[in-house]
């Protein structure tokens, strides 16, 4: 499903640069769940930012279910993201403006997909979360870990085939956390869906199939017996 080799980025800083990422490699199959993890600054959001074709790295191969991300335009990459991936945030990053439902129904509106099966897959997916009776509320009337669950919910709303998350319980108090886990696990491996987290919790760990450290720019990958 994911296939790095060889990966640079560098930033410019002062009169030289920062090399982020120095020939990283990951290799995810599909319907698997990884783990990333890295000291801060290690490079890990940066890294989920090159698998998602938001940025672009220096060097190397990002292959996303067969489709080399740094062969596309940028154009095609951001169709390529609307299409394929989904993605939850430390800090929800729901959109304060549109209701529950909207921010759910974000990307199937975007990608063109007839208002009432839109309507209908935000309401299948809030019941599945367990905020079906919230769709007109707006995000700031809502907990953290609500709106984190509305997260996940807009993160699935289109199919996507991997999901990424950059630590989805990093602001949520444990018990919070392990719920949302639950409900990411649930909704994506159990399914046959791939995916990849940012995360510093042990109990995330002790779930994944594959831990990915990020350490000097370099991955190195160890491999967990799956179910604990
Ligand atoms: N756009 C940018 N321009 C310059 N430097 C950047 C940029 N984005 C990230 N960096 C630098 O790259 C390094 C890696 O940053 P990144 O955000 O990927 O780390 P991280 O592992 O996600 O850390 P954290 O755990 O704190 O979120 C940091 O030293 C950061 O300062
Ligand atoms: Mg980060």
């Amino acid at each position: 499903m994911l296939n790095l080799r060889g990966v640079t980025k560098r930033y410019a800083e002062g009169a030289g640069f920062r090399d982020v990422l120095a020939g990283a490699d990951l290799q995810l199959e599909r319907g698997a769940l990884g783990a990333l993890v890295g000291k801060s600054g290690a490079g890990k959001s940066t890294l989920l930012n090159l698998i998602s074709g938001i940025d672009q790295p220096d060097g190397g191969e990002v292959v996303v279910d067969g489709t080399h991300l740094e062969k596309l335009s940028e154009r095609d990459r951001t169709l390529f993201r609307r299409q394929h991936l989904g993605f939850i945030f430390q800090f929800y990053n729901l959109v304060p403006t549109l209701t529950v439902e909207e921010n759910v129904r974000f990307l199937l509106d975007l990608n063109g997909v007839a208002a009432p099966q839109a309507r209908d897959r935000a309401h299948a997916l809030l019941e599945e979360v367990g905020l079906a009776d919230r769709a007109a509320a707006f995000p700031d009337r809502l907990s953290g870990g609500e709106q984190q669950r509305v997260a996940i919910a807009r993160a699935l709303a289109h199919e996507p085939s991997l999901v990424l998350a950059d630590e989805p319980t990093g602001d949520l108090d444990g018990d919070t956390g392990l719920v949302i886990l639950d409900l990411l696990e649930r909704m994506t491996r159990a399914r046959g869906r791939t995916l990849l987290m940012v995360t510093h919790d042990e109990s995330t760990l002790n779930r994944a199939d594959v831990v990915f450290r990020l350490a000097s720019g370099e991955v190195t990958a160890e491999r967990r017996t799956p179910g604990r």
